[in-house]
């Protein structure tokens, strides 16, 4: 883990105001709509927190309609890929007045994570079409990690997956599909080309996750023993988008597929215990200012979703120790 300063000082506890900021008209025409609304835009020459980079391209990126507090997801993401070690994109809390004019939208702000002016950026998904016969790019089904592993050999592969399958393992992130990581071909754009390096994206789009499906009035329901060990373990559920194989009987919930990993690259079980050595005063701090960051009642997160949150990641971090014996 980076040192706590240095983690505090990639923070911002207030939103940042983006009404000024030039959008990037580009960004609609390179990616069609998701399944959130989202648009780009590029930072001022001079920007005046120190976690920014000027005249540098940002995502706004909104929450579903039906949940304005999922946007909290990306923000509290980033937060704990400092705390563990996960190379994560800057996620900070966005303000735009200007979206919905005479209306204040909030939302995530992320920051680009390559330059398209010197790299290239290649989606999961355009790989897997060229491994996988007849590979569904629509639904993902044979999305599956042994297929990834046939590029072990790229430097930082187990580092790389080791980090992103705990991050969303303790957030319980349900949607890292084959569009949900990529690899970055950084200085392709450049000449000479010998410099080219690949390596894998960070661990972007983090919003399906955090238990940002349920409604602050469902959460007591986990009070029920039983309720709760089926949300957190449940296969159904509970499990990476990612599947193991390419077996379509497989049905393996975070912690079995977490075990294979392990078994399958042994040296990755350190990494992951390195990543888990986080304490719950250290998350308490990074988090807890989030709870006053924004007062407007519909999008602001409240206590009560963030303590749940905390001890969600906390149980699944248990579960996580036991299942690896960390
Ligand atoms: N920080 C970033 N830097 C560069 N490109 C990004 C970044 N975040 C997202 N993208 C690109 O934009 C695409 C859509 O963003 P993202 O996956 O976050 O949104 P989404 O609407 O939730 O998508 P989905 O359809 O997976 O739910 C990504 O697949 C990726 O190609
Ligand atoms: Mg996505």
């Amino acid at each position: 883990m980076a040192k706590f300063e240095d983690i505090k000082s990639r923070l911002c506890d207030k939103p940042i105001v983006i009404d000024d900021w030039r959008q990037d008209d580009t960004y609609e025409g390179i990616y069609p709509k998701g399944a959130r609304d989202k648009s780009a835009y590029f930072s001022p020459e001079t920007v005046d927190e120190s976690c920014l980079k000027g005249n540098y391209r940002y995502l706004f990126k909104l929450s579903r309609s039906w949940c304005p507090w999922q946007f909290w997801g990306e923000v509290i993401a980033y937060r704990l890929g400092l705390i563990t070690g996960v190379e994560v994109p800057p996620a900070h809390i966005g303000l735009n007045n200007k979206y919905n004019p005479g209306e204040a939208t909030y939302g995530a702000l992320i920051e680009w994570f390559y330059d398209d002016k010197k790299d290239i950026y290649v989606e999961g998904g355009q790989f897997m079409v060229k491994l996988v016969n007849d590979f569904d790019r629509q639904k993902g089904t044979q999305h599956n990690f042994l297929t990834i592993a046939k590029l072990k050999g790229i430097s930082g592969f187990r580092e790389h997956w080791a980090g992103v399958f705990t991050l969303d393992c303790l957030t319980g992130n349900t949607d890292r599909h084959q569009d949900n990581w990529g690899f970055v071909v950084k200085d392709a754009r450049q000449q000479p080309t010998e410099g080219t390096k690949l390596c894998f994206s960070p661990a972007f789009d983090n919003g399906t996750a955090l238990g940002y499906e349920i409604d602050e009035k469902k959460i007591d329901r986990f009070i029920d023993e039983k309720k709760l060990e089926k949300y957190l373990t449940n296969p159904r559920h509970a499990r990476h988008h990612m599947k193991w194989s390419l077996d379509k009987q497989e049905e393996l919930n975070f912690y079995d597929f977490m075990k294979k990993f392990v078994l399958e690259f042994p040296d990755t079980k350190s990494i992951i215990g390195k990543k888990l050595s986080f304490s719950q005063p250290q998350v308490e701090e990074i988090l807890s200012p989030l709870i006053t960051a924004v007062s407007d009642t519909k999008y602001c997160i409240s206590q009560k979703r963030l303590r749940f949150i905390i001890e969600f990641i906390f149980k699944r971090k248990e579960l996580l120790k036991k299942a690896l014996s960390i």
